[in-house]
């Protein structure tokens, strides 16, 4: 009923920027999906926190996480202009950015989100997360990452949206969720929590502390 409340209202400020049907759909889908597994879980390191999200979308979970657990996103990195216009409504305090290389400083924060992001990284997944952590220094990673089982998965979307930004045609190109995690246990971020099991798609959440 809450989450209800905040999507009519997150419907008031972007009216004019987007089918309403189409985005209550969405909203309440991505937070009946993501918000237990994803905030709920890390709550303990996320209250009263500040964090920055790579792949931020609509900002939805991020303004209800404002809301919710008092967590500030300061900073998002988007490259859909459209998904930024609506963040931008929804999350008004965030700096919005396309990709990391349009960062020019440094950041330094308590928590990286990437979520569902790495597959957009393809065969480079390995560059994007070095110069991402070269940029952003943080305590916390939370990941949510799907391993691909299936090329085919990819057939049902459009290779050349404007977030596709490295052009990534085959999802089977893409990290697997193990070999992610040994890339980062080498970078000293220690996995302390997943959730897992519950749908390969989209439910697995693996949480990295800096051990450094
Ligand atoms: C699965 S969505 C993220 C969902 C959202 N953060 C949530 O609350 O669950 C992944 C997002 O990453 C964005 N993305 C794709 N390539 C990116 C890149 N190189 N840098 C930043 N974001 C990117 C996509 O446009 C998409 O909005």
């Amino acid at each position: 009923m809450e989450d209800k409340k905040f999507l009519f209202k997150c419907c008031s400020k972007v009216r004019k920027l987007v089918n309403l049907w189409e985005f209550l759909d969405h909203g309440t889908d991505v937070l009946k999906r993501h918000w237990e597994t994803t905030y709920t879980f890390n709550e303990d390191i996320l209250y009263n926190k500040k964090c920055v999200d790579i792949g931020i979308w609509h900002g939805i979970c991020n303004a209800y996480a404002l809301k919710k657990l008092k967590l500030q996103t300061t900073h998002g990195f988007e490259p859909s202009k459209d998904f930024r216009d609506i963040c931008s409504k929804l999350c008004p305090d965030t700096k919005l950015y396309s990709t990391i290389d349009d960062l020019t400083d440094t950041i330094n924060t308590d928590v990286i989100f990437m979520l569902g992001l790495i597959p957009f990284f393809g065969t480079e997944w390995k560059e994007q997360l070095d110069n991402i952590l070269q940029k952003i220094t943080a305590n916390y990673i939370i990941i949510r990452h799907q391993t691909y089982v299936d090329a085919k998965e990819f057939k049902n979307k459009s290779t050349d949206k404007e977030y596709n930004v490295l052009g990534v045609t085959n999802y089977n190109q893409s990290a697997k969720i193990e070999d992610v995690i040994q890339y980062l246990q080498e970078k000293q971020w220690k996995l302390i929590k997943k959730h897992e099991g519950l749908d390969y798609k989209t439910r697995n959440v693996y949480t990295f502390q800096n051990d450094n």
